[in-house]
């Protein structure tokens, strides 16, 4: 058996499906996908997990209706207005990854305020991914290794050494990622640091993926065999 896996990461997905089979704009599925976010947030803490990280917006998501992005960056504006007390009384430390020269100077702004406000909290560190991509990681990181290490530098470097150009320096590779919706892709997400996680997929629309689901995919975690390649 695995133990609690150390960094949880979730695709959240199927919003849009959520309202559709309810007769409703896509938004809101996104709104009840807020719920979703706060309940999983929980039960990660419960459980003991150390980082859980959500991939909120891609930079492909970009490409959405602009009414229906505007509205997924007012909700995130919301998000992050409303849950400070939660964070803080749970002693959970806030930061968002990803893009963010495409953010807006308000959203960044409250941003930095709340990675501010919980810097100090220990227990658990929740990664919101927005406007993020896997390649766009892995590009940024090649810029600015060459940038600061030069050409000749660059050659010294080992896999370790690239980690800490990434977004994630710091940041343990994800031992759990969940994919709800049933969707079975990676959506250009954490394309480098998933090289050894392993994966759950789950029909489960995100707005109905609750404290109940969260555990249930911790229990198919811990009843995988982690070889890494080697003979066991
Ligand atoms: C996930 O739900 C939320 C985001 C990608 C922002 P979707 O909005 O992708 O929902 P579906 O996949 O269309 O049902
Ligand atoms: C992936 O979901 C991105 C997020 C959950 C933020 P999408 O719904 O955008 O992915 P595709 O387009 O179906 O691959
Ligand atoms: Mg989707």
């Amino acid at each position: 058996m695995n133990a609690v896996p150390e960094h949880v990461s979730i695709i959240m997905d199927g919003n849009g499906r959520w309202a559709k089979a309810r007769g409703r704009e896509r938004v809101y599925g996104h709104v009840e996908g807020v719920e979703s976010v706060r309940a999983c947030t929980e039960a990660a803490v419960e459980a003991g997990v150390k980082y859980l990280s959500l991939y909120a917006f891609s930079e492909e998501n970009w490409n959405r209706p602009e009414a229906e992005v505007n509205r997924l960056m007012e909700l995130m504006m919301e998000a992050i207005h409303n849950e400070v007390k939660t964070l803080l009384d749970n002693g959970v430390r806030f930061v968002v990854l990803g893009n963010r020269a495409r953010l807006s100077d308000k959203l960044n702004a409250a941003i930095d305020r709340l990675m501010e406000k919980t810097a100090g909290c220990t227990r658990m560190t929740l990664i919101v991914f927005l406007s993020y991509s896997g390649k766009w990681d892995i590009l940024q990181a090649m810029k600015r290794a060459a940038a600061e290490k030069g050409a000749e530098g660059i050659q010294d470097m080992d896999i370790a050494d690239f980690d800490q150009y990434l977004v994630t320096a710091g940041i343990p590779d994800p031992d759990l990622l969940i994919r709800t919706s049933g969707e079975q892709r990676i959506s250009n997400y954490l394309l480098w640091q998933c090289a050894y996680t392993e994966f759950v997929f789950t029909n489960t629309l995100w707005p109905d993926f609750r404290k109940p689901e969260f555990r249930a995919a911790l229990e198919t975690y811990a009843s995988r065999d982690r070889r890494y390649g080697k003979v066991k």
